[in-house]
């Protein structure tokens, strides 16, 4: 597990760091050779269950899923979201992290948030629960649209403050979540840890997407979103097909048959 994260670490300034979520086992073996992060991220409330946010996703949804994930990866590292209110002191967050890091087998876990909950990241690192940080937009925390995050000289001020609180306390790398470019370059420059942006520009030393985005699974309309396939082409074809064979009785022929 520390290995893998510090093969991870390592490729900081060496080569991009690829990262990609998956929520069942059948999506994380076929993403698993090329990715060198699989995460298991409680968006999975809004792409598969149609929440309006992320706080439904409970702790329950998200081990169940991640077993699902860990028979399907072999060499990326897999990291779980922990999902809203799992974490609110070091008790708490202790105790459901290492449920989660024990029920799913998985390398590290994921938590939203900066200076707040800088104490209770540096008690789960000192209990060696390997942890990525997630600073910009915070989907847990968020109400109403998703605007870019630091234009103003505040909000950049305080994003660069809680990178680099978060690098002190411990994580392993930090998702910059919909970061304005500039400024993702600045974080990736003044940190020693990986970088990994979503709708964050180049910049970063890697780059996260939602896997059911980049094959056109979901209508998303985010800016950043690049629908790199058409999956959902794929699936209405092999209904069709099989549609039209069942009607006609052309399947189950003898050779489909017992
Ligand atoms: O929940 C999620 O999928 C995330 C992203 C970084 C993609 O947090």
């Amino acid at each position: 597990m520390f290995l893998k994260i510090n093969k991870l670490k390592s490729k900081k300034n060496r080569s991009k760091i690829v990262c990609l979520t998956a929520y069942s086992k059948n999506i994380a073996e076929e993403i698993d050779k090329y990715t060198d992060l699989i995460l298991v991220g409680d968006s999975l409330g809004s792409v598969l269950y149609n929440y309006k946010t992320t706080r439904k996703v409970t702790l329950n949804m998200m081990i169940e899923h991640s077993k699902s994930v860990r028979l399907g990866i072999s060499k990326s590292l897999m990291i779980v979201d922990m999902p809203y209110n799992t974490y609110r002191t070091k008790s708490e967050a202790h105790k459901n992290c290492k449920k989660v890091m024990k029920e799913t087998k998985c390398d590290g876990v994921k938590l939203e948030g900066g200076k707040k909950i800088k104490n209770i990241i540096e008690h789960l690192v000192k209990n060696k629960i390997p942890v990525l940080g997630h600073l910009g937009i915070l989907p847990q925390s968020v109400r109403g649209k998703f605007k870019s995050k630091g234009k103003s000289l505040r909000e950049k001020n305080q994003i660069m403050r809680d990178a680099i609180i978060l690098e002190n306390a411990g994580v392993f790398a930090i998702v910059l979540e919909c970061v304005e470019s500039g400024l993702s370059k600045a974080i990736t420059k003044q940190i020693k840890i990986p970088t990994i942006g979503i709708g964050s520009s180049n910049n970063c030393d890697g780059q996260i997407l939602v896997t059911d985005d980049i094959l056109g699974l979901t209508n998303s309309k985010i800016k950043f979103v690049k629908k790199f396939v058409d999956v959902k082409k794929l699936i209405t074809e092999g209904a069709k097909k099989f549609n039209v064979e069942v009607k006609s009785k052309k399947y189950p022929s003898k050779k489909y048959s017992y």
